[in-house]
């Protein structure tokens, strides 16, 4: 495949201290991807940070929400990731009910997306109530992302994708969750569809970088879905997102083409053909004549 690179191929791998270290300095660019084509397309593209996001279960699966995508789904996608990812940061995103259930389940869970998954670091949803498994997720020597505001695999209890923390308490409530994530001993936070109020007090309180998604301009970075910043899911496009291309237009588009020219008889056309040399030929109209 040819992908154009922005990034040199030896250049140096990003690691959780690394984005740790950039609290402050030049916006990390992060951006999802699920497979080996999507991981090594983001990686060329010279993003920071690769999450193999449980969005997967929306925008590749079809599902309607996160919660259905399994553990061993996520493995299997961040595995393919992680064979296109040398330069950014691979994290791997734990799926619902894959760390709430114990401190012995996050753990065990943790390990098999480095160990099966071959991710780098790992990201969990949630404030307060995952610190038990966060402090043990990183005492084990696992980097933990964390991820605060709209937290998708808690839908059901928002009733939706619906923005958070528009009121000064839930601005405060937010802010506790951060500085719990930031004492268990996170290496950045994800911040998902907030007022920019929020995003800033909190970017300002926590000494480890936000990376915001609807969060406004004020975070450490930005965060988006491969597919929605490359318009190729249409099902569900939050106005936090900018559309840089139209590929799932173009893709219709080039196969529409594709299907017309089969059926014209169009393709393949003579370069598109392998031929048989002239000695075989030469046998193969022997085969022919004998048998008539
Ligand atoms: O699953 C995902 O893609 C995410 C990011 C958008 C933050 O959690």
């Amino acid at each position: 495949m040819s992908v154009h690179s922005t990034t040199s191929g030896d250049a140096k791998p990003v690691t959780a201290p690394g984005i740790r270290a950039r609290k402050g300095e030049t916006p990390i660019a992060c951006i999802t991807a699920y497979d080996y084509c999507t991981g090594l397309i983001a990686d060329q593209s010279g993003a920071d940070l690769i999450l193999v996001g449980d969005s997967v279960a929306m925008v590749v699966l079809g599902h309607e929400d996160t919660l259905s995508v399994t553990m061993d789904e996520m493995l299997h996608h961040t595995r393919a990731a992680s064979r296109g990812v040398k330069r950014g940061l691979l994290v791997g995103d734990m799926p619902f009910l894959s760390y709430n259930v114990s401190v012995e389940q996050a753990l065990t869970n943790a390990g098999r997306f480095l160990s099966e998954g071959r991710a780098k670091a790992v990201k969990l949803e949630g404030g307060q109530t995952v610190v038990p498994q966060v402090k043990a997720i990183v005492d084990a020597g696992i980097p933990v992302l964390g991820h605060i505001g709209l937290t998708p695999q808690h839908v059901a209890r928002f009733g939706g994708f619906k923005a958070q923390a528009k009121t000064a308490d839930g601005v405060k409530a937010l802010l506790d969750d951060a500085l719990a994530l930031e004492e268990a001993g996170v290496f950045a936070i994800v911040i998902e569809a907030v007022p920019e109020e929020a995003a800033q007090l909190i970017t300002e309180a926590v000494s480890v970088p936000t990376i915001g998604i609807g969060a406004g301009p004020v975070t450490d970075g930005q965060i988006l879905v491969y597919h929605d910043v490359l318009g190729m899911f249409d099902k569900f496009t939050p106005k936090f997102v900018r559309r840089y291309a139209e590929l799932g237009e173009l893709s219709t588009e080039t196969l529409r083409r594709y299907c017309e020219d089969v059926r014209h008889g169009h393709f393949p056309a003579e370069k598109h053909t392998l031929h048989m040399g002239e000695e075989e030929l030469g046998k193969l109209k022997k085969i022919k004549k004998a048998k008539r």
